[in-house]
């Protein structure tokens, strides 16, 4: 009966899966005729997420539980559950349930699906907001191929403390970076609208202030003044709102004494009121129930009724939506208008990726095997991967290596012949076995080299040194060494914290060993956070961060290494000197007592170590040289909601092509909320040949003069600002004044 009764009025309403304006009014109405059908149970369902890890192995009594309640209806959406021959056979399951509702299958698709590209944190040091909307794009491509409708990704938390092991699954430490990576990303994953077949939904996380936990130590507390909750950490998922980000996930962490999982300020206040987001909202993975260790709530009913009330819509995997919510509601503690806000949420989603009109519809065997590594994505893997190498040092010009003469190159190092590593964490559904190393890339672009040594030397981890002579001789016997050190790619991500930022196991004493012998050595140094490696700095004649660049690292690598890409990267967030200088970020304040190079005396800074980091915000080298020149404001002034254009000459000075990634700080010298010495407000990254010129301009306005006021608004100050650009945070190339009238 209800097989029918749906039937006639999805023929009424008229089958519509996407979502300009006057079809949004169509699935509203959609919703609603579904709605009306739904039991109680059932709506509580539609909150309710699984994770189907093995759910499709063998039937064990756990399968058999999530099966039986997928067809109660008890279920709206499955995580875990990936690739068309297991997504279809779940859904099948639902289709069986009374009223049909299709389920949602999620993954965290982070850095790729089956392709796996750089780590997000590596991909934000290209600064090129095209590549990572591509990436996005193919892996939400891929992983709608693989019959997944929605990702757990982008993660826009900055993060200003490399501590976190997470910092690798952002875009780093600056607001204005992020929140330009976070559209980017939505948009990519998102494609051209919801329900395209080669894309997904995705998914802000963790709101809010995740980034920021106590001194790194995953799913802490957080504590911070909301004026720094709305400068730092909003902005990005505003920006991923607006680009139009199906999901939000909220945090594990508290804010200010409440998870974020039961913030009314954050989900109700801030998001789904002033924001007026119409999308819904997944609690992380457990964190409803959560709220009782950290002694919020004093059982899950409590919990599931501070979560609803507070405005998270699904219960990732803690089951308290499932277990209270009917009881909340005969209770009067949860209205009806309130449970089905959230259920409207859901089933909106459902329609716009059109899966009431087919659940199948990702579920294609074809597509699946033609998009899954297919050659077009493994050529962007290699290009973003190029892009996002960061040449930290180059003395005497070292690098790029010649390819075409007889050389012996001895390739040391536990990362040289790595594959799992190279893939970091969050490898979706990657493979270590498409992975290219070092060592490989380095072949196939070295054929003419007399030799190629490849030595480990010693492991990742652990305090074995027995390696460390076969090394010592591969060096004696080299013209040059490249060296591939760094942390185990799963040594960053989720729940990876560490106290100790240098390179881990016997890696520097190997290094030391290496070094002393005297050859020429190119550090190439791979981690999914800035490492700390002062002494590796300074005594390699050219280091190289490679973060985990994916499938195609070998490739890429070599392609630098041999000049046949010349580095474009440039550092998202800052690499410090030592972890007694964390939390870091360009962002330093002037202080009653500023920091003052070389002076002594009551200054902010330490005793024992400069506040400068080992490498700063925006710093990256290329292989040829840019000169910044002519400065010109069009105007001094800008009054009212005019603005100024700021135009200079930009000339590759050197001897190859090469991009640049021009960067626009401000300065407010005097303002109500004290400000930074300098905040990014606006980059460019252009591709010059060598000996081209060309005119650089960028439109400053009020809005990038704002800041949040002490009463919280967005406001600029009218006043004089200084307006800084250069090649990095600490190498500022020109400077001029202007005022706001
Ligand atoms: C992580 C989320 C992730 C979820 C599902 C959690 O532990 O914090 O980022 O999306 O698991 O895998």
């Amino acid at each position: 009966m209800f097989k029918i009764k749906l039937g006639i009025l999805t023929t009424l309403v008229g089958v519509c899966s996407f979502n300009t304006q006057a079809q949004r009014k169509t699935i509203s109405q959609r919703v609603d005729s579904v709605l009306k059908l739904m039991s109680l149970d059932e709506k509580v369902g539609q909150l309710n997420q699984y994770s189907g890890r093995n759910l499709t192995g063998p039937l064990t009594e756990q399968n058999r539980n999530v099966q039986k309640d997928i067809k109660d209806g008890l279920v709206g959406s499955m995580l875990n559950v990936h690739g068309v021959k297991d997504t279809r056979q779940i859904q099948e399951i639902a289709m069986q349930s009374r009223l049909k509702i299709p389920l949602l299958f999620s993954m965290d698709v982070v850095h790729g699906y089956r392709t796996i590209f750089p780590v997000p944190l590596g991909e934000a040091a290209s600064w090129d907001l095209d590549i990572m909307r591509q990436t996005a794009h193919a892996a939400a491509a891929e992983a709608a191929a693989a019959g997944l409708h929605w990702t757990f990704a982008p993660m826009v938390d900055i993060a200003r403390d490399p501590r976190w092991g997470r910092v690798m699954e952002g875009a780093g430490e600056d607001t204005y970076l992020g929140s330009k990576i976070a559209k980017a990303r939505v948009l990519g994953f998102q494609g051209a609208k919801l329900g395209a077949t080669d894309a997904v939904m995705a998914c802000a996380k963790h709101f809010a202030a995740y980034g920021a936990v106590l001194a790194a130590r995953d799913y802490a507390e957080v504590e911070m003044s909301e004026h720094e909750l709305w400068e730092t950490y909003l902005p990005p998922f505003k920006a991923a709102q607006d680009a139009g980000a199906a999901t939000f996930m909220s945090a594990f962490n508290t804010l200010n004494g409440v998870p974020a999982a039961a913030s009314n300020y954050l989900q109700r206040d801030i998001l789904k009121g002033k924001w007026q987001y119409n999308g819904f909202v997944v609690s992380d993975w457990g964190s409803i129930d959560q709220m009782i260790k950290w002694g919020y709530v004093a059982n899950k009913k409590d919990a599931a009724l501070k979560a609803i009330l507070s405005g998270c819509d699904m219960d990732m995997m803690s089951r308290s939506y499932l277990e209270h919510l009917k009881t909340l509601l005969a209770e009067k503690k949860v209205s009806i208008k309130l449970l089905d806000d959230a259920v409207k949420r859901i089933l909106t989603k459902k329609f716009e990726m059109g899966l009431f009109d087919d659940p199948y519809r990702f579920c294609n065997e074809d597509r699946e095997r033609s998009t899954l590594r297919n050659a077009e994505f493994l050529k962007l893997a290699r290009e973003a991967a190029q892009k996002s190498i960061v040449l930290l040092k180059n003395q005497d010009h070292l690098l790029p290596l010649q390819t075409g003469i007889r050389q012996t190159i001895a390739v040391i190092g536990p990362l040289a012949n790595s594959k799992r590593d190279m893939l970091g964490n969050w490898t979706g559904a990657g493979d270590a076995d498409n992975v290219v190393t070092l060592a490989a890339g380095l072949k196939q672009k070295f054929v003419q080299s007399k030799q190629l040594i490849i030595v480990n030397g010693t492991d990742v981890k652990g305090s074995d040194t027995s390696g460390i002579q076969a090394a010592v001789d591969a060096a004696r016997k080299a013209d040059i060494v490249i060296m591939a050190l760094g942390e185990g790619g799963e040594m960053s991500g989720e729940s990876k914290s560490r106290t100790d930022l240098s390179l881990p196991g016997r890696q520097q004493q190997l290094f030391n060993a290496v070094q002393a012998v005297g050859k020429p050595v190119i550090a190439v140094i791979m981690a999914g956070r800035p490492l700390i490696f002062g002494g590796i700095a300074n005594k390699a004649h050219a280091v190289i961060y490679g973060w985990f660049l994916g499938d195609q690292t070998g490739n890429a690598l070599a392609d630098v290494l041999a000049g046949d890409y010349n580095p474009s990267g440039k550092l998202p967030v800052t690499f410090p000197r030592s972890v007694g200088q964390i939390p870091i970020s360009y962002q330093m304040y002037k202080t009653g007592h500023p920091w003052v190079a070389a002076a002594s005396g009551y200054q902010t800074g330490y005793i024992d170590m400069p506040n400068t980091p080992q490498y700063a915000f925006g710093y990256g080298l290329s292989y040829t040289s840019f000169k910044y020149s002519d400065l010109k404001l069009d105007k001094q002034v800008i009054t009212g909601n005019g603005s100024i254009t700021a135009s200079f000459t930009l000339t590759n000075t050197g001897n190859c092509n090469g991009e640049e990634v021009v960067q626009l700080y401000i300065n407010d010298p005097i303002a109500s909320v004290v400000q930074p010495i300098k905040k990014l407000k606006d980059f460019q990254k252009v591709a010059l040949k060598s000996g081209e010129s060309r005119l650089i301009s960028f439109m400053i306005d009020k809005d990038k003069l704002a800041f949040y006021n002490q009463q919280l608004q967005w406001a600029a100050e009218p006043g004089k600002f200084k307006l800084l650009l250069g090649s990095a945070s600490d190498d500022i190339r020109l400077q001029s004044e202007f005022e706001l009238k």
